[in-house]
């Protein structure tokens, strides 16, 4: 996946490029380029690398044009290099593309018999040779880019400019996000909000298929047979600042200190103490719909969420409940029906296998109620109803703050759903919302634990294999605290059900592999303390996550981190945090690259 950016207006606009490419970065970053018209036609300065180098690149070799268009690049077809990297031009037509071209072979093919010489080995490529084909065979701007469209097939979001037409820029969706943004006597294209918000929090969403032409009038809105449609623009209230680092180190520092915050704007406006109820009827789920069954579906972080509010959905709404990774789901026989409440997870809402199962789940028949993220995003968009995490953009590529507002939603859901079955009073509902209503505060007192925790980062950042154990509601806690450790330091770690390492991880078990056990006060705290004992008995170090006031760890473990007590159900609130500070702070021991991990990127859009 990449990110794509546009703009045309009165500004010189390469700095403006460059700005809204960082934001972008998260989206992949091992190459950056841009183009813009200026007096001769287009300039273009492309790079291996991160969008830092492509500035390096713009002030040694500046260029000026106040129509342009931006891309940073996340490698699919052809490797990261100064060749494939955006934009791609040919002849007048300069593209930046999001998005994969699966019919490219058989265009690059008929192209190169008609003569055309490609210069890289991407998918996109075609997408310019196409759109240059057309104009010099005659056609306008606008009908070229809408021939070209109707003859590529995958997904897409594009932006295009023509180097003797200065003013103009052409937009394109399909399947791959791609906003507008309305700022006065300017205009903006980007894959996604935060690129262009400090610019404007005027957007109009894109739908699949749809294409923007925007000139000295104005953006003009076609659907995919090129027949004029009106969009309306939203007011988006996210603030630059949100986007921003906002004084902290790094994104994922700072989105680990936004989750108090996060969690009460996840609540906001959702339930009433006074009343004992949960609002959702922005979800358009009713008393009218059947639900026998949940089945949850997401990957990596929210697939964890999603282990969580199983426990959330059977243990309050006595509904039974299925989570599965949704690159699976999609590759067996899942049994969903007109009676099945399916849940995607997501916080981008734009995970390819993700969407693909959302899609598969809504064939099937079922209710599909999406928590999401991203505002309009692809899966919002698949869904019949979203139930949107309040978290504001989550630019680390570790998820945090997107986590624990999914938890907070499936809480929602699970209280939501026992209220539509009758399995809970308003005396029940009130309780458990003044348990929600407790959780942002006590998650402050964890957070103010940092620097304890940096001190214990500080003893552990050169171990090179960890061991995560929890039990119930919290073992998926254990898989994401490991996750959260190797996607960012690098470090070997893996999450296990506590009751599971007697059938084998137990002999991994040395001086070598410390282990973080979550040990709080739960019913399976007993069974915890059995573990750390084995654990200790084999020379292992223990981390324990255990409760205040806790007598009993702190002469078994080699350190303890204390937490405030919650409710069994809202305890992955608590528990995930300390995990969460503790990967961070080893990640910026090793040094490694915190919000852009190798390897990685922010939402994976390809199977
Ligand atoms: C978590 O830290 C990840 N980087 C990753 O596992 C992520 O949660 C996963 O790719 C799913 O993304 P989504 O929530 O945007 O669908």
């Amino acid at each position: 996946m990449c990110g794509i950016v546009g703009y045309t207006g009165k500004r010189d606009c390469t700095g403006i490029i460059l700005s809204c490419l960082k934001k972008l970065e998260y989206r992949g970053y091992d190459s950056a380029g841009l183009a813009v018209i200026d007096r001769e036609g287009i300039e273009v300065r492309r790079c291996k690398g991160k969008i830092a180098s492509l500035e390096e690149k713009v002030r040694t070799r500046p260029c000026r044009g106040s129509t342009g268009i931006g891309h940073t690049r996340w490698a699919t077809h052809g490797r990261p290099s100064e060749e494939n990297a955006h934009p791609h031009v040919e002849g007048p037509i300069a593209v930046v593309h999001n998005g994969i071209i699966e019919n490219h072979l058989e265009i690059k093919r008929s192209l190169e018999k008609e003569g055309a010489r490609f210069r890289s080995e991407t998918d996109s490529e075609v997408i310019a040779h196409l759109i240059c084909r057309f104009v010099r065979q005659g056609m306008t701007f606008e009908d070229a880019v809408f021939k070209a469209l109707s003859i590529l097939r995958g997904s897409w979001a594009i932006a295009v400019l023509k180097g003797d037409e200065p003013g103009k820029l052409i937009g394109a969706r399909q399947e791959c996000p791609l906003v507008v943004g309305l700022g006065g006597d300017e205009y903006f294209l980007a894959s996604d909000i935060p690129a262009i918000l400090e610019y404007t929090r005027e957007i109009v969403f894109l739908e699949d298929g749809e294409v923007v032409v925007i000139d000295e009038d104005g953006p003009r809105f076609f659907d995919r047979k090129g027949e004029r449609v009106d969009k309306r623009a939203r007011r988006i209230d996210w603030t630059p600042a949100m986007a921003e680092k906002g004084g902290y180190r790094h994104f994922m520092e700072k989105e680990i200190f936004e989750q108090p915050r996060a969690v009460i704007d996840t609540i906001r406006g959702r339930v009433s103490e006074e009343e004992g109820r949960v609002y959702l009827d922005e979800t358009g789920l009713s008393e009218e719909d059947t639900v026998k069954r949940v089945s949850i579906v997401a990957c990596g972080t929210s697939w964890h969420a999603g282990l969580v509010g199983k426990f959330m959905i059977e243990g309050i709404a006595r509904l039974p409940v299925e989570v599965d990774i949704a690159s699976e789901f999609r590759y067996r026989e899942p049994l969903v029906d007109r009676e099945t409440l399916l849940i995607p997870i997501s916080q981008s809402g734009e995970t390819a296998d993700t969407l693909a199962a959302t899609r598969l789940g809504r064939d099937l028949g079922a209710k599909v109620i999406a928590i999401c993220n991203v505002i309009e995003s692809s899966i919002a968009r698949a869904s019949h109803g979203v139930l949107y995490t309040h978290a504001g953009p989550e630019i680390g590529v570790a998820s945090t703050k997107a986590f624990t507002t999914q938890i907070v939603a499936l809480y929602l859901m699970a209280l939501y759903l026992a209220q539509l079955r009758g399995r809970i009073d308003s005396e029940g509902i009130r309780e458990r919302i003044g348990d929600l209503l407790r959780v942002p505060s006590a998650m402050e007192s964890v957070l103010s634990l940092n620097d304890a925790i940096g001190g214990i980062a500080r003893e552990y950042f050169k171990y090179k294999d960890f061991l995560y154990l929890g039990r119930g509601i919290n073992y998926p806690i254990a898989l994401e605290g490991a996750l959260k450790l190797k996607e960012i330091s690098y470090i070997h770690a893996e999450g296990y059900p506590a009751g599971e390492m007697k059938h084998g991880p137990i002999a991994l078990i040395d001086e070598n592999m410390p282990t973080m056990a979550i040990a709080v006060k739960d019913r399976a705290y007993e069974k915890m303390l059995g573990n750390i004992e084995e654990v200790r008995a084999r020379g292992g170090r223990v981390i324990a996550l255990v409760t205040e006031g806790d007598g009993i760890i702190g002469d078994k473990a080699s350190k303890t981190i204390a937490l405030p007590p919650s409710d069994p159900f809202l305890s992955p609130l608590i528990t995930v945090l300390p995990l969460q500070i503790f990967a961070y702070h080893v990640a910026v021991l090793r040094g490694t690259d915190v919000d852009q991990p190798r390897n990685l990127a922010k939402s994976v859009t390809v199977e």
